[in-house]
């Protein structure tokens, strides 16, 4: 079966202007939207078409969130309903996703998270598809690039598939670690997708974005008057996410005291909420991601280095775009496909300098980066075939702007080193350039430079003694 593509979205909210928002938001993403006000409305818009996704608020006039669920799940079992629900009633969500809904969004809404639940619901909804009717997802690539909604076909990502295969319907923990926009959060819902778990919820929690003192609330829920404000007892993302997968984004940034709890609760699958005294046990499949090295953050004292070992049972390591570039074409075609439909545009390609820019540029951003660039690219462009003129300036300043390495003195390969030896010596040689540079555009500050290299102040340190580079004092 083909997918119809824009995904078709129907939204059910008896608040006019609820729907209305979400319709805008979604209709600017590029899906094809329709609301309605309330359940029995939603139900002759089912009879009428298939939808790709159904969101619906919980309580309405006549037909409520909950009937719908139930005339969906026995009607159109292969629809995914997400359930509006206001901020702070977790309980009703709760309740929906144990009958059978894909996943909820709190209101006031927020265009990230909307956007990551509808993709997920959208992409869940076509790998049933293709794994009912045997048909492949089409679009850019062949049968393997397009797999688990990734691109890519370079031995690296093969890897990774075949890892993916292998482990997605394990309860073995997986650490994915790579750069920024490698695509961590993309196999982690891939793995989830994949396995069987797959129709329970999948939950994200950001350790990064949450304040430290909130991260074992967030993570193990509270009791009743745990604290001021604790008004109701709420659970936490282990409970929300039983039977299903809990995906740990960015857990180099998780504060010591609370990897101590964490590996607690990992080893011995149990724990407490915030001032209660009950243990709770659940069965939670673990999925963690870090752009940080933690090995270094582990020399640093920043990382235990227990909760690593727990953590690391299946490692992935995701290669970052500049390691290959033998993909960008297949990229920037499927980028190309998504963007047109999305801006209604018709760019049938690049041209082959422009390809060859665009292969030359190293990527910092990564995936992230390059998509970026294609849309942006594809809003300015006028001609359907795009040209080096038309990507941004910053793509060909590269490799004047870029660090020149000064070149080195390479040994007889006949000699003493072997290319290990060269290959250090050239890994420190550039190190050390490029902390020079960072110190030198910083003025000397430590903090700022360790900030700009992404690396740990500690680190930084570190590597400054190593190459005999004083710190200012002042
Ligand atoms: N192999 C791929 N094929 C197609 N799109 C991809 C691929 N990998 C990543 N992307 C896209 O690139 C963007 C960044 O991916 P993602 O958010 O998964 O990266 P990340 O590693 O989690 O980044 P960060 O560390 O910044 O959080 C997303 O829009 C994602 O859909
Ligand atoms: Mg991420």
């Amino acid at each position: 079966m083909a997918e119809e593509s824009p995904p078709s979205i129907l939204v059910v909210d008896d608040e006019v202007n609820i729907g209305r928002v979400l319709a805008a938001m979604l209709r600017r993403e590029g899906f094809k939207v329709k609301a309605v006000l309330d359940g029995a409305e939603a139900m002759a818009e089912l009879k009428l078409r298939p939808w790709s996704l159904v969101i619906s608020d919980l309580k309405m006039p006549r037909v409520d969130g909950d009937q719908l669920l139930e005339h969906i799940q026995e009607h159109y079992p292969d629809t995914p309903v997400i359930i509006i629900t206001a901020h702070g009633s977790i309980g009703s969500a709760v309740e929906a996703l144990k009958k059978g809904a894909f996943d909820y969004i709190t209101k006031p809404f927020e265009a990230e998270e909307i956007r990551a639940a509808v993709e997920k619901a959208v992409r869940a909804r076509a790998l049933n598809a293709s794994a009912l009717h045997g048909a492949g997802r089409g679009g850019a690539g062949s049968t393997l690039s397009g797999r688990y909604g990734m691109v890519g076909d370079a031995p690296a990502m093969r890897e990774i598939y075949r890892v993916i295969e292998r482990v997605a319907s394990q309860p073995s923990t997986v650490l994915i670690t790579g750069e920024s926009g490698t695509g961590k959060e993309l196999i982690a819902r891939a793995l989830h997708a994949h396995g069987s778990r797959a129709d329970r919820p999948f939950i994200r929690i950001n350790c990064a974005a949450i304040p430290s003192n909130l991260i074992e609330s967030e993570l193990f829920g509270y009791e009743k008057g745990a604290f001021t404000g604790a008004e109701h007892t709420k659970p936490g993302r282990f409970e929300l996410a039983d039977k299903g997968t809990l995906f740990l984004d960015e857990i180099g940034e998780i504060p010591l005291e609370m990897q101590v709890k964490l590996l607690r609760a990992l080893q011995e699958s149990e724990f407490e909420r915030v001032g209660g005294i009950k243990t709770l046990r659940v069965d939670v499949r673990l999925v963690a991601a870090t752009n940080r090295n933690l090995q270094e953050a582990i020399e640093d004292g920043s990382f235990r280095e227990d909760l690593y070992y727990r953590l690391n049972v299946v490692p992935l390591r995701l290669p970052p775009l500049r390691e290959r570039t033998a993909d960008i074409p297949l990229l920037v075609e499927h980028f190309i496909e998504k963007y047109n439909a999305r801006l209604s545009r018709a760019v049938r390609g690049v041209s082959e300098a422009a390809l060859e820019l665009l292969q030359r540029y190293p990527w910092p951003g990564n995936i992230r980066e390059l998509e970026n660039v294609i849309e942006r690219t594809l809003l300015f462009a006028d001609n359907d075939v795009i040209d080096e003129d038309d990507l941004p300036p910053d793509l060909k300043a590269s490799d004047a702007d870029g660090l020149p390495i000064p070149a080195l003195h390479l040994p007889a390969p006949s000699g003493e080193g072997g290319l290990k030896d060269v290959i250090r010596e050239a890994t420190t040689r550039v190190e050390r350039e490029y902390i020079v540079r960072a110190l030198e555009e910083t003025g000397g500050n430590v903090t700022q430079s360790a900030k700009m290299l992404k690396i740990s102040r500690k680190s930084l340190q570190n590597k400054m003694k190593e190459f005999g580079l004083r710190e200012e004092s002042r």
